[in-house]
C-alpha cells in the first residue's frame, strides 16, 4: 500500500473580524444586593464589578450568538458561504442534543459547515481558538466561524452569595483564516479534573428533575455552585504561569505586548496576573469584567470588542489572551489583533 493522500492548509492563520452581543438589560449592584446579602462596595472592591447585563426571554443563546457572529462576518469581510466550520463554546446551551452551532451555521448561510459545540467553561473562546488555528493550517478547514456564548443567568442562583453578582450573559464572535503571517501563536493548554468540583453544577439533570432527591420532594432546578477562594488562588498563580509559557512560546517578550485581554473573572485577578507577568505600565489591560461581569466563553471576545470599538486597543497590535475556568480547564496564546 503506498499510503493516504494528506491534505495541508494554509502556513499560518489569523483572527480576520471579532464581533458582540451584550444583552440589553443592564443589572446593577443596586439591585443584586436585594437577592443577596453583600453592598456595592464589597462587590467593587472583591471582584471589580459594577454591573452585568441579564439576557431577556428573546436574547436566547442562538440569538445572542447569530448576532455576534453576523458582526465578526462583516468585520472579517468574509461571506457566511465561505465559512466551513463553526464551533460553539457554551455550557448554557441547555439542550444534550442537538448541538447549537448546527442550527446556527444553517441561519447564517453557512450551509453544510461542520459545525459543533465545546464546552470548555470560560476557556472555551481561547480552546476553539487554538482549535481553528489547527484545523485552519492542517487544510481540514479554510474559514472557521468561532462563538463564545453564555446565559448564565439561567444556571445561576440570584439568592447565593458566593455566585450571584459574578455571572452574566452574552456573545463573541470572531471569524478565523488564512494568513500571510503568523496571526495566532501556539496554544499553552491544559486542565486538573482533580479539582472539578470547585466550580461544578449542583446535580445532573437526571437527579435534578427527579422529585426523590430532594428532602422536600420537588425537583430542583440545577445551578453554578462555586468554591470562589480556592478558585481566585489557583487562577491568580498558576495563569500566570500559564501566560507566562504561552508568551515564550510565541517568542514574545513583555515588552513586544501591546495589549492583555485574560478571561474576565475578578479584576484582583487580572491585577494579579499583570504582576507577575511583570508587564510594562503602557500595555492595555481589559476591564469589561466592571460592566459585563463574568460571561464565561463570551468574556475574552466582548473584551477584545470593547477595546477595539474604543479605541483603546488597535488592529495588528499583539494581544495576549487567556481562559480559565470549570473543570478545571484552560488556555491561552498570543494574537495579533484584527
Ligand atoms: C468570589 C470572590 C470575589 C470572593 O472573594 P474572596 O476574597 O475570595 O472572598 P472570600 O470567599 O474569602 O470571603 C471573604 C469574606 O467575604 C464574605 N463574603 C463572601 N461573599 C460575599 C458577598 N457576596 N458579599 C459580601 N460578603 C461576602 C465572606 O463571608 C467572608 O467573610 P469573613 O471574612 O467574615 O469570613 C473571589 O473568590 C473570586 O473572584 N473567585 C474567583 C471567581 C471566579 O473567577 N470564578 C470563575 C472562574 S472562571
Amino acid at each position: 500500500m503506498s499510503g493516504l493522500t494528506i491534505k495541508t492548509g494554509a502556513q499560518f492563520s489569523a483572527i480576520l473580524g471579532i464581533g458582540g452581543y451584550r444583552p440589553r438589560r443592564v443589572v446593577d449592584n443596586a439591585e443584586i444586593i436585594t437577592y443577596i446579602d453583600s453592598s456595592d462596595e464589597w462587590i467593587r472592591t472583591r471582584s471589580g464589578i459594577a454591573e452585568r447585563r441579564w439576557a431577556c426571554e428573546d436574547e436566547t443563546v442562538k440569538m445572542m450568538s447569530i448576532s455576534a457572529a453576523r458582526k465578526a462576518l462583516d468585520r472579517s469581510g468574509i461571506e457566511p458561504g465561505q465559512i466551513d466550520t463553526v464551533i460553539v463554546a457554551t455550557v448554557t446551551h441547555l439542550y444534550q442534543t442537538p448541538a447549537i452551532a448546527t442550527t446556527i451555521a444553517s441561519e447564517l448561510g453557512a450551509t453544510g459547515a461542520a459545525a459543533f459545540d465545546i464546552s470548555a467553561a470560560c476557556a472555551g473562546f481561547c480552546y476553539a481558538t487554538a482549535m481553528a488555528d489547527s484545523f485552519i493550517r492542517s487544510g481540514a478547514s479554510k474559514y472557521v466561524l468561532i462563538i463564545g456564548v453564555e446565559r448564565l443567568s439561567d444556571i445561576t442562583d440570584k439568592h447565593d452569595r458566593s455566585t450571584a453578582f459574578i455571572f452574566a450573559d452574552g456573545a463573541g464572535a470572531a471569524v478565523i483564516g488564512p494568513s500571510d503571517t503568523p496571526g495566532i501563536g501556539p496554544v499553552v493548554w491544559g486542565s486538573d479534573g482533580d479539582q472539578s468540583e470547585l466550580i461544578t453544577q449542583t446535580e445532573p439533570w437526571n437527579r435534578a428533575m427527579d422529585p426523590t432527591t430532594f428532602s422536600d420532594g420537588q425537583p430542583h432546578w440545577p445551578v453554578l455552585q462555586m468554591e470562589g477562594n480556592p478558585v481566585f488562588k489557583w487562577a491568580s498563580y498558576t495563569m500566570a504561569k500559564t501566560a507566562a509559557e504561552a508568551m515564550d512560546a510565541a517568542g514574545v517578550r513583555p515588552e513586544d505586548l501591546d495589549v492583555f485581554a485574560p478571561h474576565q473573572a475578578n479584576n484582583r485577578i487580572t491585577d494579579a496576573m499583570f504582576r507577575a507577568l511583570k508587564l510594562p505600565s503602557d500595555v492595555v489591560i481589559a476591564r469589561d469584567i466592571i460592566n459585563h461581569g463574568n460571561t464565561s466563553a463570551a468574556s475574552v471576545p466582548l473584551a477584545l470588542e470593547t477595546l477595539l470599538e474604543s479605541g483603546e486597543a488597535h488592529s495588528g497590535q499583539t494581544c495576549l489572551i487567556i481562559g480559565f475556568g470549570a473543570g478545571l480547564v484552560f488556555a491561552g496564546q498570543v494574537i495579533i489583533l484584527p
